[in-house]
């Protein structure tokens, strides 16, 4: 018997390519909701959650996706107890450690996004060590935003231009949007297409600020640890029949 996964991925595959969305942000919200509703602590939630991402890069690499965006720790959320900030860092140092293997076999490209301050040498390793491993493949391409902030980002790319206005490489002049994007974390990668945020919130918190310009929102009353192919497969579907104008008629 078919399965319900396989009809849908049917269904967005013999669509034209061109609603296919390449580029997919998620916001992943919803870990401690989901947990505390079940009677677990939130980390139990988190710990669920990264099952759900490893089966979305999965997925994402099957529907062909070429990028994914995805948030797992925001500037903010350093403002959490110590003990969730703490077991955030180790799930998900443990996790690339122990999916690595599996992301290089799959063809999956590694980048870690968001400022280095604050975070332990042993997670600066584990992500250096991903991307320096699978710099190579070209498969899809998977963003983790972790210590992220959008703010931030524009902050830093403004600094690293205005210090090269300073040394003279280039003038105000040179300044404007392609130049801009050229100094930000993901630089030539084309802006997300759609925007997933699970766990029911109507917000950015932060994520993906200049990329999201024109980005088509899907939010999904779904917590994250319950994120699987049928919700990715309905996201896709959702964003297939949206008309984007960009501003034209
Ligand atoms: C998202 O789930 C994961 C991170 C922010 C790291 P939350 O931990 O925000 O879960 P809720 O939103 O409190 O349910
Ligand atoms: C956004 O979720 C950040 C991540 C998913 C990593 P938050 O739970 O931190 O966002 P708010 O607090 O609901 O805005
Ligand atoms: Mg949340």
């Amino acid at each position: 018997m078919r399965s319900l996964w396989n009809k849908l991925v049917d269904l967005v595959k013999w669509k034209k390519p061109d609603n296919i969305p390449h580029h997919v942000a998620v916001i992943m919200d919803g870990n401690g909701r989901w947990a505390i509703s079940r009677g677990f602590a939130r980390t139990e939630g988190h710990r669920m959650g990264v099952k759900s991402l490893r089966q979305l890069v999965e997925a994402a690499g099957e529907i062909g996706i070429k990028y994914l965006s995805v948030y797992a720790f925001s500037t903010e959320n350093w403002a959490r107890p110590q003990e969730e900030v703490d077991f955030l860092m180790e799930l998900l140092k443990e996790a690339m450690d122990e999916y690595l293997p599996e992301l290089i076999e799959n063809n999956v490209r590694v980048k870690v996004i968001g400022r280095k301050e604050g975070l332990d040498q042993s997670i600066l390793d584990s992500f250096h060590n991903a991307e320096t491993e699978t710099a190579r493949n070209d498969g899809l391409y998977l963003n983790i935003a972790f210590n992220y902030g959008g703010r931030a980002e524009l902050v830093d790319a403004v600094s690293s231009i205005v210090r090269k206005v300073m040394a003279g490489e280039i003038t105000p002049e040179d300044i404007d949007e392609d130049l801009l994007s050229q100094h930000l974390y993901l630089q030539d990668q084309p802006p997300p297409d759609l925007l997933i945020r699970t766990g029911g919130e109507y917000r950015i918190s932060n994520f993906l600020l200049w990329h999201i310009a024109y980005t088509e929102l899907y939010v999904t009353k779904i917590q994250w640890p319950e994120f699987g192919r049928r919700e990715l497969c309905q996201a896709v579907d959702a964003y297939s029949r949206r008309k984007r104008r960009f501003g034209q008629i």
